[in-house]
């Protein structure tokens, strides 16, 4: 059965981990993976998280399944959480949520669902997150890149996106990230996502976004922007969630799939496939992350705490993103850099070729994914004269 089957090479993004750990070199530096770390370069558990999961031990009886939507109050304090209470789309009960095995699961769902709906194909703006791909092609999509960002212009192309996705129709879906583009971290103005929509009212194609870094860019009413417009104004919406980064519960596999219906009974019945196409695949989602989330979003103590908790990562990343900027000048790069500082999320990418990416982790240490994404939260004070030289002495300044 298997003899043709070879050994394929390791995941271009995790397999970074990998190998930084492999590195002796005292100076080496982690930009790879998207894992938030702090000055020491650790990535503690929440303090909200910890005190729920103590609160959970002591309150769980039962080791027993859960229900096939997941952990109970879980995806529906995710809704609220990320459209508002107030959100036209609650209130009218137009939606509907489920637990998913971690963001990349949600997204997974998601696109499975899109799929069983006739979909022809999936539009996504390059660059985008190395597992989109993977992803929706598992779920059986055709997928269409379009230009989302110039690297070396350092800007989003949105003439072109806007232009591209103008030829959209009903079969379409158009994937945009919520807030924090991945690799980017060029993310689309109000504007520009006002425009977006217009064209999707106008040529009717579906708006899946993937928000997994929510609470990252300027804070948690400010992100949902896009989801809580799209929501409004389209008849049908579909949002994969990941509670990964701002709740730090990456290997608990934690997410959740919203997806916005015409009405209520519409609503109702795609959970129904929701549930069928999960049962399909995983049964029902592990529990433990979950429980960990809605206890903390139903206490308004541990709420709280999450929110500063959250609030302080975000500054940590800006913070990271000025001294990178402030360095880079300092060493006569000029404004070579200072788009970063504007830009959201833990990402951004630096001016550099597949192969200066490979020179600056060959000849300096420094690890970052092959297009030249950074994660912010490997840049601190102590690193980042290091990192500024290997950059000049990659591109030559
Ligand atoms: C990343 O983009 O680095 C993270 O989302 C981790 C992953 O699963 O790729």
């Amino acid at each position: 059965m298997f003899s043709e089957m070879n050994a394929l090479p390791f995941d271009s993004l995790l397999g970074l981990t990998k190998l930084f750990n492999e590195d002796n070199r005292a100076k080496k530096i982690d930009l790879g993976v998207g894992v938030f770390r702090d000055k020491e370069n650790r990535t503690p558990i929440l303090h909200a998280v910890k005190t729920a999961e103590q609160r959970l031990f002591e309150k769980q009886t039962t080791k027993v399944y859960t229900p096939p939507e997941g952990a109970p109050g879980f995806a529906d304090a995710i809704a609220k959480l990320l459209l508002g209470e107030a959100h036209p789309s609650l209130k009218e009960v137009r939606y509907t949520a489920v637990q998913s095995v971690g963001g990349s699961g949600a997204v997974r769902l998601g696109g499975e669902l899109i799929k069983r709906a006739g979909a022809e194909a999936i539009t996504i703006g390059a660059p985008t997150w190395a597992n989109h791909q993977p992803l929706l092609t598992a779920a059986g999509h055709k997928i269409k890149m379009i230009p989302y960002y110039d690297a070396e212009r350092r800007e989003i192309l949105f003439g072109e996106f806007l232009s591209a996705i103008g030829e959209l129709g009903p079969k379409d879906a158009l994937l945009l990230h919520g807030p924090c583009h991945n690799p980017t971290g060029a993310d689309l103005s109000r504007e520009q996502i006002d425009a977006v929509l217009d064209c999707a009212e106008q040529r009717g194609f579906l708006i899946f976004i993937d928000a997994a870094y929510h609470g990252f860019a300027q804070g948690l009413d400010e992100d949902a922007y896009l989801p809580r417009e799209a929501a409004r104004r389209l008849p049908e919406v579909v949002v994969s969630y990941s509670c990964s980064k701002n709740f730090g519960l990456y290997r608990e596999r934690t997410g959740a799939l919203i997806v916005i219906g015409e009405n209520a009974e519409k609503a109702a019945a795609l959970k129904t496939h929701l549930l069928n196409l999960a049962r399909g695949n995983y049964s029902m989602p592990p529990a433990h992350g979950a429980e960990i989330v809605a206890e903390i979003l139903s206490s308004p103590d541990l709420a709280k705490m999450w929110r500063d908790e959250l609030a302080a990562m975000r500054e940590a990343i800006k913070e990271n993103r000025r001294v990178l900027v402030r360095a880079s000048a300092e060493m006569q790069m000029g404004d070579l850099l200072s788009y970063i500082e504007s830009q959201n999320g833990m990402f951004s990418m630096l001016p550099v070729s597949e192969s200066q990416v490979l020179a600056m982790r060959e000849k300096h240490g420094i690890y970052m994914a092959g297009n030249g994404r950074i994660n912010l939260c490997g840049v601190n004070e102590g690193n980042v004269a290091h990192l500024c030289e290997a950059l000049r002495d990659a591109i030559g300044k």
